[in-house]
């Protein structure tokens, strides 16, 4: 994981960073299911190749869940059912296990959301630093409340528990883009920059 200035507003002391997930590819030898794995046409149309791909892509050790599940979740935006399905048959450990490690980390959903998924740090630091207002601003912008999704689906708005930046608070997440020292006059300039991408 690498943590590497995207924009920096020396004006405002305001900064965006944008954190990359590095997840290196593996080659695998898998004994234990002699190779790829493969879904049934049954299952949702979520378990397509490019998914198949990513987790034929990671060994059956468990230790690869982690990444595996990021890689998923950033192909698809959630993890389906089906999916941790196939997860679990791929590390060779229960649906139950992979359902548990995907609702434990708030980065994981296993509900459709939209294109971008506002985060917004809810804890007790950010909070002495303003980050209610720029809640609020944020709903305004979007016009929905916290666990909602805009009607074109386009985003999706959580408040979180501590996103790791506590000394740059009121801090917030735009899929893997990371903001810190936000105000709330600086909300509708950054969403607008997610809606000019489309
Ligand atoms: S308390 Fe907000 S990022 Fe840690």
């Amino acid at each position: 994981m690498v943590f590497a200035p995207r924009v920096e507003d020396k004006g405002t002391a305001a900064f965006i960073l944008h954190r990359q997930m590095n997840i290196e590819s593996q080659t695998v030898h898998d004994t234990t299911y002699g190779g790829a794995i493969h879904v049934s046409s049954s299952n949702s149309d979520h378990a397509d190749s490019a998914v198949m791909t990513i987790i034929n892509k990671y060994g059956c050790d468990q230790r690869n869940m982690l990444p595996l599940l990021h890689e998923l979740q950033a192909e698809v935006g959630y993890l389906s059912p089906e999916i941790m399905e196939a997860v679990a048959e791929r590390l060779g450990t229960t649906v139950g296990q992979v359902h548990g490690v995907a609702t434990f980390y708030s980065l994981f959903s296993t509900e459709p959301k939209g294109r971008y998924v506002v985060r917004l740090c809810d804890s007790p630091p950010c909070h002495i630093e303003g980050s209610k207002a720029v809640l609020e601003a944020v709903k305004a912008e979007l016009g929905i409340s916290e666990g909602e999704t805009t009607e074109d689906g386009m985003f999706t708005l959580e408040t979180v528990s501590c996103l790791g930046l506590c000394g740059v608070g009121p801090a917030m997440m735009v899929n893997d883009d990371v903001y810190g020292n936000l105000k709330p006059e600086m909300i509708p300039h950054i969403l607008a920059g997610y809606r000019e991408e489309n």
